[in-house]
C-alpha cells in the first residue's frame, strides 16, 4: 500500500510556452531520476494531467491563452489533482506576483534566472513532502481498516459468545427436568401394567358376579358390583386402558426429541470454543442444524434433504452446524411460505459439499459482492444484524473451506439462490 521511494519514478509535469525554458528544466531534472513531461500549452497539460496525474507541477506564470495562475486554479478544482503540489517558475519576482502564486494554491515560487541547484532542491523537497503525506495517509487508512477488522472480529466473537451462553444456559435448564420426566414416564409405564392387570381382574370379577342369581346376592355386594359396572362403562375404562400405553409411548418419544434438540443446542453453543478440527459427519451436522431451526421453519416450508450417508469432512462440528443454521435461516427469510428448501451433500473434487438451495427471488447482482461483508443486511432494522454470512465466511476460511452463492437457475426460469459450503474431506 505504501508508495516506496524506489520502485517508481516521480513524474514532474512542466508547462512553459517557451521551448528553451522547457528544455532547460528537463536538463536540470531528468538526470536525477525524475520523469519530466513537457507541455507548451496549459490546456493540453490539464487534459493530460486529468488522464494521468503527475507527482508535481512546475508552471510558468506568463503564458498566452491560459496563464500559470489560471491553470493552477483549475488544477485545484479537479478532485484527483488538487493535492498535487504546484511550483511556479517566473521572471516576475515582485511580491504581489509571488503572493498571488500562493493564493491560487502554489506551494513555492522559483525566480528566474534559474539556479540549477536551487530548482533541484526545491522540487525534491516538495516531492519528499508529498511522499510523506501520501505515506501518512495510506498508513492512517491501513490502520483504520485494521481497527475496523479487529472491531468486527471482536463483535462477531462477542455475538457468538453471548448466543452460545444463552443457548448453553437454556439447554442446561431443559436438560434436568427432561431427564426426570423421561424417567418418570418409564415408571408410569410400569405402573400402568399393574393397573391394567387389575382392570382385567375387575372385569373378570364383574362377569362372574353377573352369572350369579341376583336374589341370592347380599344387597351391598350387588349394589357395589352394579356401581362398578356402570362406572367402567361410563368412563369407557376399556378404551382408557388401551390408550394409556399409547399416550405414554408418544410422550417418551417427545422427550427423546427434546433430548435431541438439547444436544443440538449444546453443539451449537460450542461454536466459539477452541474450534478444534475433527472428522464431521455431514448428515449429522445438517440434521442437527435442522433441529435447531425446526421451530423457525415450522411446517411452512417444504424441506427436502438428499444427504449422502457416511460422508465425512474435516472441520469442526459445532462451527459447521452454525454455518448451516445461518444459511438455512437466510433461505427461510428468502423463500415464500410453502416454498422448497433443498439440502444436498456430496463429495466433489476432493472436497465435501453441502448445498442449500432456496425458493427465494435470488440475490440482486448489485449486492452480490456485499453479502459476505460484516453488517451488510437488507433486512428491516432490528431484524437482521448482517453478521450471519460474514461469520459463516470467517468460520469456513478458518477451516480451510469456502462458501459461495449462485443463482440456482441463471436463465431466471426458476428463481432462487444456492449456497455452497465446502470443506476439505481430510486433514
Ligand atoms: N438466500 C438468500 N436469498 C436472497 N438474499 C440473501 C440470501 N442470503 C443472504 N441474502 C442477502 O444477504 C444479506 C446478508 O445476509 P446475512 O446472513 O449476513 O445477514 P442478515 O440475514 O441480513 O442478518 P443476520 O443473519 O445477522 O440476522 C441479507 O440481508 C440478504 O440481503
Ligand atoms: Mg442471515
Amino acid at each position: 500500500m505504501k508508495s516506496g521511494g524506489l520502485e517508481r519514478r516521480d513524474t514532474v509535469m512542466v508547462v512553459d510556452d517557451v521551448p528553451d525554458n522547457l528544455r532547460l528544466l528537463g536538463e536540470i531534472l531528468s538526470p536525477h531520476g525524475l520523469r519530466v513531461l513537457q507541455f507548451r500549452e496549459a490546456a493540453h497539460a490539464l487534459k493530460a494531467a486529468v488522464a494521468a496525474p503527475p507527482d508535481l507541477f512546475l508552471l510558468d506564470v506568463l503564458m498566452p491563452e491560459m496563464d500559470g495562475f489560471e491553470l493552477c486554479r483549475r488544477l485545484k478544482t479537479e478532485e484527483p489533482l488538487r493535492e498535487i503540489p504546484v511550483l511556479f517558475v517566473s521572471a516576475l519576482s515582485d511580491t504581489e506576483s509571488i503572493l498571488q502564486g500562493f493564493e491560487v494554491g502554489g506551494v513555492d515560487y522559483i525566480p528566474r534566472p534559474l539556479q540549477e541547484q536551487e530548482v533541484l532542491a526545491r522540487v525534491l523537497t516538495q516531492l519528499k513532502l508529498r511522499r510523506y503525506q501520501t505515506d501518512l495517509e495510506s498508513l492512517v487508512e491501513e490502520r483504520t481498516q485494521e481497527l475496523r477488522r479487529t472491531q468486527v472480529a471482536l463483535l462477531q466473537k462477542e455475538k457468538l459468545a453471548s448466543i452460545g451462553r444463552l443457548v448453553a444456559g437454556i439447554a442446561h435448564e431443559i436438560n434436568n427436568p427432561s431427564a426426570y420426566v423421561r424417567s418418570n414416564l418409564e415408571t408410569l409405564a410400569e405402573y400402568t401394567q399393574a393397573f391394567r392387570r387389575q382392570g382385567e381382574l375387575v372385569t373378570q370379577l364383574l362377569e362372574q358376579v353377573a352369572q350369579l342369581d341376583t336374589q341370592t346376592l347380599p344387597a351391598p355386594l350387588a349394589q357395589t358390583a352394579d356401581a362398578l359396572d356402570r362406572h367402567r362403562r361410563r368412563e369407557d375404562l376399556h378404551a382408557v386402558e388401551a390408550d394409556t400405553t399409547d399416550v405414554i409411548q408418544a410422550s417418551v418419544h417427545g422427550m427423546d426429541r427434546i433430548t435431541a434438540i438439547v444436544r443440538s443446542l449444546n453443539s451449537f453453543a460450542r461454536v466459539d470454543e477452541t474450534g478444534e478440527r475433527e472428522s464431521v459427519n455431514l448428515q449429522g451436522a445438517v440434521e442437527n442444524a435442522l433441529t435447531v431451526v425446526r421451530t423457525q421453519l415450522k411446517h411452512d416450508y417444504n424441506v427436502v434433504t438428499e444427504l449422502e450417508p457416511g460422508l465425512e469432512a474435516w472441520g469442526n462440528p459445532g462451527q459447521l452446524e452454525q454455518v448451516c443454521v445461518n444459511v438455512l435461516l437466510n433461505a427461510r427469510d428468502a423463500t415464500p411460505k410453502g416454498g422448497e428448501i433443498r439440502i444436498t451433500t456430496r463429495a466433489d473434487r476432493g472436497e465435501a459439499v453441502i448445498a442449500i438451495a432456496d425458493g427465494g427471488p435470488g440475490i440482486p447482482p448489485e449486492i452480490q459482492d456485499k453479502i459476505f461483508d460484516p453488517f451488510f443486511t437488507t433486512k428491516p432494522v432490528g431484524s437482521g444484524t448482517g453478521l450471519g454470512l460474514s461469520v459463516s465466511h470467517q468460520i469456513l476460511t478458518g477451516l480451510n473451506g469456502s462458501i459461495t452463492a449462485r443463482d440456482t437457475d441463471p436463465d431466471g426460469h426458476r428463481p432462487g439462490t444456492e449456497f455452497e459450503i465446502r470443506l476439505p474431506l481430510s486433514p
